[in-house]
């Protein structure tokens, strides 16, 4: 089956439980690991397989020449654009603010670019390394509206939290 054709409604305590397995896995398979691209392709992968909701799911790294710039990182999913400057969209909103954000309906968002039109929800969370730096933000997207909540929004970052800036 295709992954846009997986639609699932969890309620917060399979979330969650969800969640709970993501987070444990991922701080067994990353322990001692310090590569940043090998830990980005291996969060995005874990997540991505956990979660039935979950279309695009990756990383845009702040790059390291245009320090106003978002560049795509390791992702799964469909095509995503290449580069997003800082204060555009969600991923630019974010990475300008390094304030979460969730969308229930990334149409209604002003300035929101649309990679993918089969895109209707997403979350983004920034992602910071040890000495509080932002390195990038991690977005995922659901063919669904609204398929994101607070639930979603602390976990990611606290999983980032985990593997980023430790
Ligand atoms: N949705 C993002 C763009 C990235 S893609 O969806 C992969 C945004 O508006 O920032």
């Amino acid at each position: 089956m295709l992954k846009q054709d997986r639609r699932t409604t969890l309620n917060a305590d399979q979330k969650n439980a969800l969640y709970a397995d993501a987070t444990k896995e991922l701080a067994s398979i990353t322990e001692g690991e310090t590569n940043v691209t090998a830990l980005m392709a291996t969060v995005s992968c874990v997540l991505a397989e956990k979660f039935d909701y979950y279309f695009w799911t990756g990383f845009y790294i702040v790059d390291p020449i245009k320090q106003n710039e978002l560049v795509v990182g390791p992702y799964q999913g469909t095509l995503g654009c290449l580069r997003i400057p800082f204060g555009r969209g969600v991923c630019g909103t974010v990475a300008a603010t390094q304030k979460s954000c969730v969308v229930d309906d990334v149409h209604a968002f002003p300035g929101h670019i649309a990679c993918d039109s089969r895109s209707n929800s997403e979350v983004v969370v920034p992602v910071l390394d040890r000495t509080g730096a932002l390195i990038a933000v991690f977005d995922v997207d659901s063919v669904e509206t609204g398929s994101f909540d607070d639930i979603d929004k602390a976990a990611l970052e606290a999983i980032m939290a985990q593997v980023f800036a430790r």
